[in-house]
């Protein structure tokens, strides 16, 4: 057990010390009086019954009634007070924890097993709960009744105090013995548990089930379960066989001290060295004693296993973020220009999953995945309020450029700049609030529409929130429902089509009002017409910023100031839609690939009449939602 985590959790607890100087406080209160009863019955026994004073007897018998009740009086206190203490201490590990896992990077929780962290913030903090609520109230109250009981045994009789000198390190090192392997069986059952976790919440998660429904018979998957919560049996019976075994051992050793303690102080009454009374008293006082003696070693089993707890929890406590804020980074002043965006040079791997979490969180899954370069020698700039279209295979990088600007993970090689300025230089929250991004999913979190917008702008207005789903072309929708705004999305309400999850995220972009925009493919799942008017009623709202637009569509991107055509991590073709088409690259073959395919939307019109998918029309009639009427396709920022 290493002495770190020991002062780790003492420093933890040092906010509480107070309290817990309380708590054991009543706890040796209680645990001293204990002993009384069996000094009130030695003098019942002795002065009231073998003189036949009746008196007494009544007397003393109402002192003993009366120790009782205060006893049970103060273990409602004690036990009360332990829990509330304990419960506050939790409390503060979980926030810590908590708070401190929002700040850790992307990459934390992609390599964290799913559920692992979850049982992190719910299971071992509860372990740490134990060694305030019973491993300090069980120390405390072993050390002050072996002080109390074996005092009062020294005084009436000295030489059953030997008795007790051997058998104290006789049953701590018994005790002891049991102790490691116990401890080792207890981990081994939180592993356990923790895999049977990650398999239950991720295969009866919506979508897990869906995948199996579709990819296998549901019968498949338990024998999977079956191996898992076979070893949670398996570990969790070797536990109880273990703690069995301890539980046994003591229970002959208390047994066969009881009757040694029996025959010599039977022979002291006999020899007339010892009253009836002190013999009563000896023996209940030394049933007192057995408690603490195998509790001490036991309490020593839940200390370590409360510092393996609290050490988990710790590591986590401990992991630095792997995208931190550099001390006085600079500001990014929002001014009313949007800020120029500038790739340098910028290199980019995945690390490995290893590298970003803490061991005991990441799945066994080194496979070496993402060391590669996944961009190399990107470079360009998007000038204050223009748009850079990017196009190419999927896997060739676009998603992962976007992440390089929100800092979801920070360049290997060369710079991303924000106005000129390195964005590692800047404030994170900065940063994040200057780029709005909507990708291809959205996720949406289990609560009312309304409160997923909020988190956009929490001081939004309801109008405010329905332009913005009216932009978005959600509203319709929203509309109709009995709820409205307060409809609950999410497993147990409102289940959205993935093409409404993301106007959803369009709507939430346009509350947010960022500087810069990233749409990556984020209109990818909804159908031309819908992704049209999208994009007509984007267009004033995409002008005044900078924009970085990633679309298969080669329609969505062809008005941009900059296209780039990427592969395998790099800019193979750079230019204005017309250059692009006259260079007779890549890009050009899918040009005329998407326009002989008859899919090019420029022969697409919106009317506002009209809900069907599709409707091809000589005159491009743009009267959809009063924002444009120049029946340009595309994004088209630039009016
Ligand atoms: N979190 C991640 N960890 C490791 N590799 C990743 C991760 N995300 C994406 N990749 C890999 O990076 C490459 C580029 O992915 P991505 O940027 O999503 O491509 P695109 O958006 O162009 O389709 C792919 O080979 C993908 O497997
Ligand atoms: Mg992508």
């Amino acid at each position: 057990m290493p002495e770190r985590s020991y002062t780790a959790l003492l420093r933890f607890l040092r906010p509480f010390r107070a309290r817990i100087a309380v708590l054991v406080g009543i706890i040796a209160l209680s645990s001293a009086i204990a002993v009384a009863p069996a000094l009130v019955g030695q003098r019942l026994i002795d002065h009231g019954v073998l003189r036949g004073d009746s008196r007494a007897v009544w007397l003393l018998g109402g002192v003993l009634a009366a120790v009782g009740l205060g006893q049970s009086g103060l273990s409602y206190v004690e036990r009360r007070y332990a829990a509330t203490v304990a419960e506050d201490v939790v409390l503060r590990l979980r926030t810590d924890l908590f708070a401190h896992l929002q700040r850790q990077a992307p990459g934390f929780f992609t390599a964290a097993r799913t559920g692992a962290v979850v049982s992190r913030v719910h299971g071992d903090v509860t372990g740490v709960q134990s060694v305030v609520s019973s491993t300090i109230p069980a120390a405390v109250g072993a050390v002050v009744m072996l002080v109390a009981a074996g005092g009062a045994v020294a005084v009436m009789e000295w030489r059953l105090v030997v008795l007790v000198l051997v058998l104290l390190p006789l049953l701590y090192l018994l005790t002891s013995k049991f102790t490691a392997a116990l401890r080792r069986a207890g981990q081994d059952v939180l592993t356990s548990q923790a895999d049977l976790d990650t398999l239950v919440a991720e295969r009866l998660s919506p979508d897990g089930t869906e995948v199996i429904r579709h990819y296998s018979r549901p019968d498949c998957e338990l024998p999977g379960f079956r191996v898992r919560a076979d070893r949670v049996r398996t570990v969790s019976v070797r536990r109880a066989g273990v703690a069995a075994a301890l539980g046994a051992v003591l229970t002959s050793v208390i047994g066969l001290t009881t009757a040694v303690v029996y025959v010599v102080s039977g022979q002291l009454v006999i020899s007339g060295a010892l009253s009836v009374g002190t013999m009563v008293a000896l023996v209940a006082l030394l049933a007192r004693l057995y408690g603490p003696l195998t509790a001490l070693p036991g309490v020593r089993a839940q200390l370590v296993a409360g510092l393996v707890a609290f050490d988990r929890a710790r590591e986590v406590l401990d992991f630095a973020p792997r995208i931190a804020e550099q001390p006085g980074a600079r500001r990014l002043p929002r001014t009313g220009t949007p800020p120029s965006v500038a790739f340098r040079d910028v290199g980019f791997g995945y690390p490995s999953p290893d590298a970003l979490v803490v061991p005991s969180l990441a799945g066994d899954i080194d496979d070496g995945a993402g060391r590669d370069a996944v961009l190399t020698a990107v470079d360009f700039t998007a000038e204050p309020g223009s748009t850079v279209g990017i196009v190419g295979f999927s896997g060739a990088g676009k998603s992962t450029l976007t992440r390089l600007l929100t800092r979801s993970w920070d360049v290997t090689d060369g710079q991303v700049l924000v106005d000129g300025v390195d964005i590692r230089r800047l404030r994170l929250d900065d940063v994040r609030a200057a780029v709005g991004v909507v990708t291809q999913e959205t996720f949406l979190f289990n609560d009312t529409i309304r409160a997923n917008l909020l988190l956009a702008r929490p001081e939004a207005s309801t109008d405010e929130l329905v332009a913005a789903c009216q932009d978005a072309w959600i509203w319709p929708l929203i509309e109709q429902l009995p709820a409205g705004l307060d409809t609950v999305l999410g497993d147990r309400g409102l289940r959205l089509s993935g093409g409404e999850r993301q106007r959803l995220a369009i709507a939430r972009l346009l509350l947010k009002r960022p500087q810069i925009v990233v749409l990556d493919e984020a209109t990818s799942h909804c159908d031309t017409v819908t992704e049209q008017r999208i994009q007509e009623s984007l267009k004033p709202f995409l002008r005044e910023r900078t924009c970085l637009v990633i679309a298969h569509r080669l329609s969505t991107v062809r008005a941009a100031d900059l296209i780039l055509v990427m592969r395998d991590g790099r800019v193979v073709e750079r230019g204005r839609h017309d250059e692009l088409v006259a260079a007779g690259g890549w890009y050009a073959r899918l040009h005329q690939a998407q326009h002989a395919g008859g899919t090019g939307m420029s022969t697409i019109t919106v009317d506002e009449a009209s809900t069907t998918t599709e409707t091809a029309g000589p005159t491009p009639t743009m009267r959809s939602h009063g924002v444009c009427r120049d029946g340009g396709v595309g994004w088209g920022w630039r009016g």
